[in-house]
């Protein structure tokens, strides 16, 4: 049975996943592999759905986590954390647009724009895993 407080390790997983996507999905288009590159990218879009109803689901029930590290280390967290957290939200619209692009084959305009998204998205998703990490793992409080 999951519980609330079981919600962060699966939503840092779900980041991960959609971070092998990611990169699988990019590695077949650079392979010319199309109809793999959408399956990958559109399954990428489907963890990320998920991970986003989870992350509200827990936030929702759980509030906020204070992070208990000191020193240099709580200014890299906070550079990591704002970073991510101004990127996630400028990544909905930048996903949005991406696929609206490919799903209807204007593929010049979706490889010009996804050139952006790709990198944004992964790097969302790897300080993702970076933030939970920290928070719960390194430094936990209490
Ligand atoms: C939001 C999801 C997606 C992202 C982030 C994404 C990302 C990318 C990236 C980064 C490239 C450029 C690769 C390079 O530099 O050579 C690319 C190209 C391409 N993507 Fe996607 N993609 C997504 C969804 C899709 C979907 C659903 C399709 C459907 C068929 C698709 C079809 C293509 C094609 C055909 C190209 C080659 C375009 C060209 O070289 O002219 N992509 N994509």
């Amino acid at each position: 049975m999951i519980t609330v407080s079981d919600l962060p390790a699966l939503n840092a997983t779900l980041n991960g996943l959609s971070a092998v996507l990611l990169v699988s999905a990019y590695l077949a288009i650079r392979r010319r592999r199309v109809s793999l590159h959408r399956g990958l990218m559109l399954s990428a879009v489907g963890v990320s759905i998920l991970f986003l109803a989870s992350y509200l689901y827990y936030h929702y029930h759980a509030g906020t986590t204070r992070f208990s590290g000191t020193g240099l280390v709580r200014v890299v967290y906070f550079a990591i954390l704002i970073s991510h957290t101004i990127l996630a939200m400028a990544i909905v619209p930048l996903v949005i647009v991406t696929l609206t692009f490919a799903l209807r084959e204007r593929f010049v305009k979706h490889r010009r724009i996804a050139r952006v998204t790709y990198p944004t998205w992964l790097y969302v998703s790897v300080t993702g895993i970076l933030v939970y990490l920290m928070l719960y793992q390194w430094f936990p409080s209490g």
